[in-house]
């Protein structure tokens, strides 16, 4: 058949060439609108009609989740302004189970089944253990705790890093060395691993810009640096902020680092009513797989 006989196809139903999307629900209405007719510009109309009547109701059902779910926030409180520069030589306070640097909540105990579960998936394989960020040393504890041939400690701050030189000092049965520097500098210049644990903190508001407001997980600069270092078959977990599932964003990132990944969560946390970092009472654990 020359092309001149092809058939004609059929018209595109109106509803496939709209363009806009609107869901109008009892409590909330979405609408997009497409400035340009060949956003997403699939080869059929059905199929554009598709694909995008699916995100808005991703979003819809996003929306209607939040609504049911943020009743039972925590209260929470206003974070302080970080001064830029100074978190290396800050003065870090211990007391009654938090840390606090720069006046920043960085780590609170409540943490601690979160810290557990993510040291025993970082650790299962027993070997050569990459952390990012001492802080209470509670995840260091526990890591200990699972055996491990070796565990390299990145710390930023320099009391903190004196506190693990110290708490290393308890354990000289362990293979432990503490990295002081950030993450960004030091990672470079450290090996192969087996397993790799991320839980550094924004050091400045441009830090918290970029990672915690805009990127898909606080951790997400670091994924390259993770999938780096990682032995094949080698397992990275991290610090998420993401409470009860990943975002889209946040799963094609890790796609494209890692070969695989699966996701838990720790339930039951209890975040105290003035904290400046968490709300909720569960946040997910990744184990993703270079
Ligand atoms: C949330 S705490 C870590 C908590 C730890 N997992 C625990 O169980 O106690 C974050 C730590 O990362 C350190 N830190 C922040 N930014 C860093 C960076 N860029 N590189 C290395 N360490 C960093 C902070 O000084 C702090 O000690």
């Amino acid at each position: 058949m020359t092309n001149s006989q092809q058939p004609t196809p059929p018209p595109a139903d109106k509803a496939y060439l709209a363009r806009s999307v609107q869901r109008k629900l009892r409590d909330v209405s979405v609408s997009v609108d497409f400035e340009r007719l060949s956003y997403i510009d699939a080869p059929r109309p059905e199929q554009r009609h598709w694909v995008t009547n699916r995100a808005v109701d991703e979003l819809v059902e996003q929306l209607r989740h939040l609504d049911v779910t943020a009743p039972g926030y925590v209260g929470g409180a206003s974070r302080r302004e970080i001064d830029p520069g100074q978190w290396s030589g800050s003065t870090a306070t211990y007391v009654d189970g938090e840390l606090l640097i720069e006046d920043q909540q960085v780590m609170q105990d409540w943490e601690i089944p979160l810290m557990r579960r993510m040291a025993e998936v970082v650790a299962a394989g027993h070997g050569d253990v990459l952390e990012i960020g001492f802080g209470l040393g509670l995840s260091a504890g526990f890591i200990e705790d699972c055996g491990v041939n070796s565990h390299t400690i990145v710390e930023l701050n320099a009391e903190v890093a004196d506190v693990a030189r110290a708490w290393a000092a308890t354990r000289p049965e362990s293979d432990i060395v503490i990295a002081e520097g950030s993450w960004q500098e030091q990672t470079h210049r450290l090996g192969l691993f087996d397993g790799v644990f991320w839980d550094a903190f924004p050091t400045s508001e441009s830090e918290f810009d970029q990672y915690v407001l805009r990127d898909s997980t606080v951790a997400e600069a670091f994924f390259p640096f993770a999938a780096a270092h990682l032995r094949p078959g080698g397992v990275f977990t991290y610090y998420t902020n993401e409470r009860d599932s990943l975002s889209r964003r946040h799963q094609r990132n890790l796609l494209r680092y890692f070969s695989s990944f699966g996701v838990e969560l720790v339930s039951g946390l209890r975040p105290p009513d003035d904290c400046e970092y968490w709300w909720a009472d569960s946040m997910c654990v990744v184990r993703a797989v270079k």
